[in-house]
């Protein structure tokens, strides 16, 4: 083997062993660096007789481009070893099943709202809103409540243990019957000196608390109020309006509807209203759906309004009971835990 074969050899092997790109680059200097093998060969040519140096010149101009060719190839591998190492961590694989995105759906005494809201707008009906956190005076006494009645007592309702900037006791609403004071009252005052006053048509659904809880009752449940007065609005009107309602939302026409004697200090006369459907799988039984009655001359007097000029009726339907009762639904707690297997069967 000629000297330069195995310069070229000892390129080869010297550039395979580099481990890394940089001291393959420390190898390169050593053979075609200004002080490497192959430049001191190129400047030694300058002693031969020119004959030689021509022959001379070209073998080692030969043995530079395969000393070359061995180094690009090695930069190659080492690249490419590089580039897999990185690949193989940013590894991916292609053949995992993709992510699902849960289809949201509405809760269904959110359906139920939305479905009430929509029936009674048909009818005329504002829909209105109002805080969750109340004083006495909307909660109770506004609506003639009397100081020793027990829906004011600790073990019904939840008391907020601050009061507001008047001196007043806060508390969760017991139930919606505030907001029918709450509008009213702005109705009255948007109307003053209209002759004659507009009617009040409002519902008002929302959050309601109580201290109590089991299959039937949940501290936290929903009703929808209802309000309408005007110069001749009577119990046959609430009796049209309420029959209209489970009409539509329970898209039957076979059912009764019941007006039962019952006591709220807001009405008078108060009743309970029931529905009885005549077939299905609740046929038969009177379900209580909801209270309702004339409302109080005082109550009237407490809305900014004159109860000579004035009269109507309210009611209170319990909305989760209206769920209950469309979803075939036994467990009122069911509404409320957030159980994916329950909630997903609404969707
Ligand atoms: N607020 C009553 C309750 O929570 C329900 C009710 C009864 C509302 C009669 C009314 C009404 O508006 O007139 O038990």
């Amino acid at each position: 083997m000629n000297d330069l074969a195995q310069l070229i050899a000892a390129a080869e092997s010297d550039f395979a062993a580099a481990p890394t790109p940089a001291e393959l680059e420390n190898a390169k200097a050593r053979f075609l660096g200004k002080a490497g093998r192959v430049t001191e060969l190129l400047k030694a040519l300058g002693a031969l007789p020119l004959e030689e140096k021509k022959t001379r010149g070209a073998e080692i101009n030969q043995a530079k481009l395969r000393i070359e060719g061995a180094l690009n190839a090695r930069r190659d591998a080492l690249a490419e070893a590089e580039l897999n190492k990185q690949l193989q961590a940013e590894a991916l694989d292609v053949t995992l099943p993709g992510r699902q995105r849960g289809g949201g759906s509405l809760h269904p005494v959110s359906r139920t709202i939305e479905r009430i809201e929509a029936i009674f707008a048909s009818m005329g009906f504002d829909v209105a809103e109002g805080p969750e956190i109340e004083t006495d005076w909307m909660s109770f006494t506004a609506l003639n409540n009397p100081e020793n009645h027990p829906a004011r007592s600790m073990q019904d309702t939840f008391y907020v243990d601050m009061k507001d900037e008047q001196g007043r006791w806060l508390n969760l609403r017991p139930h919606t019957s505030p907001m029918q004071v709450r509008y009213a009252r702005i109705h009255a005052a948007r109307n003053a000196g209209v002759k004659p006053m507009p009617e009040v048509r409002v519902i008002a659904p929302g959050r309601v608390f109580r201290v109590d809880s089991d299959a039937t009752h949940s501290p936290m449940f929903h009703q929808i109020e209802g309000l309408w007065l005007g110069e001749n609005v009577s119990f046959k009107d609430l009796k049209v309006v309420f029959a209209a309602l489970v009409r539509e939302f329970f898209e039957t026409d076979d059912f009764d509807v019941r007006f039962r004697p019952s006591f709220f200090p807001f009405t008078e006369p108060s009743a309970e209203i029931d529905i009885r459907f005549g077939s299905g799988p609740l046929a038969g039984k009177w379900l209580e759906v909801a209270g309702s009655g004339q409302v109080h001359p005082n109550v009237v007097r407490n809305f900014g309004l004159d109860p000579e000029a004035q009269i109507g009726f309210a009611f209170g339907i319990g909305a989760d009971r209206f769920a209950m009762l469309r979803y075939g639904i036994d467990d009122l707690r069911l509404m409320f835990d957030g159980d994916l297997r329950f909630l997903s069967q609404f969707a």
